[in-house]
């Protein structure tokens, strides 16, 4: 018997019946009506049983398949590009529709004044230190000559995990682990980060603050060295006249110990209500590494000397930018850190 006609007709129905559909709907179900398992094309391959020349009719069966699924795929691409345009056609942008808007972050202001001070300190040849904020007893207090029993422990009454494990009082703890460190080489270090200690909340007092300690030692400083520094400091971070007054004070780690005012930047010295009209501000503790402190971490104090200090962030800031409450620091209203969007950082 001989397919061949019959295989011409059957594609010529499909052909002519694809260029007529109008939809992919209809090219689906074309596709299913000739091509899929019981599809009419796929079916004439039950004949193959009774023709002799098996390899002549395969032929016939792969070209009719062939053609029409090319139609096919043709006649496909084709509507589902008209369907593109028509959709493109129907989705016009509104472009007079107003645009989301994005709110710009600002720092926080404490991180703003931490960045500050880093900077005037790096740019005087400091490297910057980090140290743990929950620390051995050791490093807190004894090895900078505060002993068990030392009633300086009690002005700095803190928060302990256990008898020997405490939330640090100060940054000064950074001061033995850089000593332990450094082997007895010179030191010159600043060291940012959050105390702790137990204190009630209130406008001026935190139980967590952060400090800024500062460290150096090497062959011959001295007294004036620290204050140079100090005072290089307070210009740089207030104002260019800025005085710097050194008041005796006692710290059990450094000796001289130096409580240090700045002249009021607000009123230049002549009174006003941010310098409760004495014309200075205290702004930190500092003093000469004492000689106990030295020779624990194994610096000869015949040899090497040092000064240190301890800077109250938070204080800084609080001057600075006139912040009336310390809290405002912690309590995330979104008002206040907006506030700061317009400080300059520089
Ligand atoms: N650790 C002191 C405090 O928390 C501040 C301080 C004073 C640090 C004198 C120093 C220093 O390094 O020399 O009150």
């Amino acid at each position: 018997m001989d397919y061949a006609l019959d295989f011409e007709n059957l594609k010529t129905k499909c052909l002519e019946e694809i260029s007529k559909a109008s939809s992919l709907k209809d090219l689906t179900e074309l596709k299913n009506k000739y091509l899929a398992k019981k599809g009419e094309i796929s079916l004439m391959m039950n004949h193959i049983r009774e023709v002799e020349d098996k390899k002549a009719f395969g032929e016939m069966y792969n070209a009719c398949r062939k053609s029409v699924e090319e139609a096919l795929d043709i006649k496909i691409k084709e509507e589902e590009n008209k369907k593109l345009i028509e959709d493109l056609k129907k989705e016009k942008i509104d472009i007079t529709l107003p645009g989301n808007s994005y709110q710009r972050g600002s720092a926080n202001p404490f991180y703003k004044i931490i960045n500050e001070i880093e900077d005037i300190f790096v740019g005087m040849g400091y490297s910057v230190e980090t140290g743990p904020e929950v620390d051995y007893d050791k490093y807190v207090f004894e090895l900078l000559n505060i002993p068990h029993d030392h009633p300086a422990r009690d002005m700095q009454d803190t928060l302990y995990i256990d008898n020997n494990l405490l939330l640090r009082s100060h940054t000064s703890s950074v001061q033995a682990h850089v000593m332990e460190k450094a082997k007895g080489q010179p030191i010159k270090i600043i060291c940012p980060g959050k105390t702790y200690r137990r204190d009630d909340d209130d406008m001026t007092h935190s139980h967590q603050f952060a400090q800024v300690e500062g460290l150096v030692i090497d062959k011959n400083i001295n007294l004036g060295n620290l204050k140079a520094t100090l005072e290089l400091f307070a210009k740089k971070m207030f104002s260019k006249d800025t005085k710097v007054r050194f008041r005796s004070s006692f710290f059990p780690f450094t000796e001289p110990s130096v409580e240090v005012d700045i002249s009021c930047f607000n009123c230049k010295g002549k009174g006003c209500p941010l310098c409760k009209g004495s014309g200075w501000i205290e702004i930190l503790g500092a003093g000469m590494v004492h000689p106990n402190v030295l020779k624990m971490s194994g610096y000869d104090p015949e040899v090497y000397s040092g000064f240190a200090f301890g800077i109250g962030i938070e204080r800084v800031a609080m001057l600075k930018y006139g912040i009336d409450d310390i809290r405002r620091f912690y309590q995330n209203d979104l008002r206040f850190i907006k506030e700061f969007k317009k400080v300059k950082e520089d």
